[in-house]
């Protein structure tokens, strides 16, 4: 659900006409809906219920700063993969204690940044990160705690590029070599033993694959402790999937009551990552059209969002709803919806049956929140989008659109 919805036939954001806001910052532009994001994640942090629970918001899946602040606000904690999203996280107000830090190749500045920080846990994907590690851990003279993020070879039925816990992926440590990887970590003196962690893919949808994720971990959770190695937390990752447009994802509650089931009475705290199920249909990417023009047998609406503001489409063949901002009859027109950039991939929908538009109209990309913006580059010299919220009926730009100095920042001539 998302409150983006038309009224007199013009799509709002909230209470805000989407109209005016094309016309204030110029597309493309990403409106995100303030009252969206705040009932999503709280709907995900309400599904655990009275268990003993740590919501990790995915910085990855949306990393503006103004986003952040909201859910450290409320209350959550936040999932990071690198040294600049400790960086915002911290700044938007995150408690360190409440940052869990995944990722295959941390480095060793990004490990004392977080060390120093004070971060409630390391998902450790090998035996070296282990060493290593330990060994920043003990110049730092800090422990760290660390969850294993181990490898449930698990097929959570979606895109190969995002399916993260089949055997072949990079990611986490081998189920069958769990156990020991558990007892070289409880030797290491500067880390301590907090949890186990799993993050299978993304868009999941349905319960199984979670359910059996979760299975093999508490299982193994059993073999670790009969090493005398307790465990206190499971992190089961993020993947929750979304309706695009006509999945049918589990809703959070399905989600929390069937892993929860599993869980039992395994004595263990549970650490949810969850992106895009709080974020993905919390934005519209507004877009522009720039011409219709017709090929051979095709006909191209060619917009001025493209591929570097919203790649999901060219990479993953992702679907996004577009829609008319302000609603058009509703004569038949089939068409590809393409940006201006110099790659035949670049397009946000293919063959699609959308009212016709006119030159100008502005169009809304949907279910844009996650792994929209923060996907974006400035490939073809694009400089990128706006990014607005929308409260209620007021609305306030929390990025501006880059400048072209900004394109170039860093660069220098070659002098010598
Ligand atoms: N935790 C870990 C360790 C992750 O790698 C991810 C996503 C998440 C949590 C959050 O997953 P979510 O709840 O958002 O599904 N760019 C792709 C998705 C890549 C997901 C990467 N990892 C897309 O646009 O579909």
């Amino acid at each position: 659900m998302h409150y983006f919805s038309y009224a007199n036939e013009v799509l709002r954001g909230e209470e805000v006409d989407l109209r005016d806001i094309a016309e204030s910052v110029g597309t493309p532009c990403y409106v995100y809906s303030h009252r969206t994001l705040l009932q999503h994640a709280h709907v995900l942090d309400a599904a655990w219920g009275e268990r003993e629970h740590l919501t990790c918001y995915s910085v990855k899946a949306c990393s503006n700063i103004a986003i952040l602040r909201l859910f450290a606000q409320m209350g959550l904690g936040a999932d990071i993969v690198s040294g600049g999203e400790l960086y915002r996280a911290l700044l938007a107000g995150f408690p360190p204690d409440k940052i869990v830090y995944s990722g295959v190749g941390k480095t060793n500045e990004e490990m004392r940044a977080a060390l120093r920080a004070g971060i409630f846990c390391f998902n450790v994907e090998s035996e070296a990160e282990l060493v290593e590690l330990n060994r920043v851990a003990q110049r730092e003279h800090r422990r760290a705690r660390i969850s294993l993020r181990i490898n449930p070879e698990i097929d959570p039925k979606t895109h190969p590029k995002t399916a993260t816990g089949l055997k072949t992926a990079k990611f986490g440590v081998p189920h069958s070599r769990a156990v020991e990887t558990y007892r070289r970590a409880s030797e290491l003196e500067w880390l301590e033993v907090i949890g186990i962690d799993a993050h299978i893919g993304s868009p999941i949808m349905s319960v199984q694959p979670f359910v059996d994720a979760a299975k093999r971990l508490v299982d193994l959770v059993g073999h670790i402790r009969a090493q005398g190695i307790d465990l206190k937390w499971i992190d089961i990752g993020g993947g929750l999937g979304i309706t695009y447009d006509v999945e049918d994802p589990p809703t959070p509650k399905e989600w929390a009551t069937a892993v929860g089931d599993v869980l039992n009475d395994a004595g263990l705290g549970i650490i949810t990552e969850p992106g895009r199920s709080i974020v993905g249909n919390a934005a519209v990417l507004l877009t522009k059209v720039l011409y219709l023009k017709r090929n051979e047998d095709k006909n191209f609406v060619v917009v001025d969002a493209a591929m570097n503001d919203l790649i999901r489409p060219s990479f993953y063949d992702s679907f996004h709803r577009i829609q008319p901002v302000v609603q058009r009859g509703t004569e038949p027109f089939v068409a590809d919806v393409v940006g201006p950039v110099c790659e035949s991939g670049d397009f946000l929908a293919r063959n699609r049956s959308i009212p016709r538009p006119e030159q100008g109209d502005i169009l809304a990309v949907m279910s844009a929140g996650a792994y929209g913006f923060a996907m974006s580059s400035t490939y073809n010299s694009r400089r990128r989008a706006a990014e607005v919220m929308v409260k209620g009926d007021t609305w306030q730009v929390v990025r501006d659109r880059e400048t072209c100095e900004d394109l170039v920042r860093g660069e220098r001539f070659f002098t010598l």
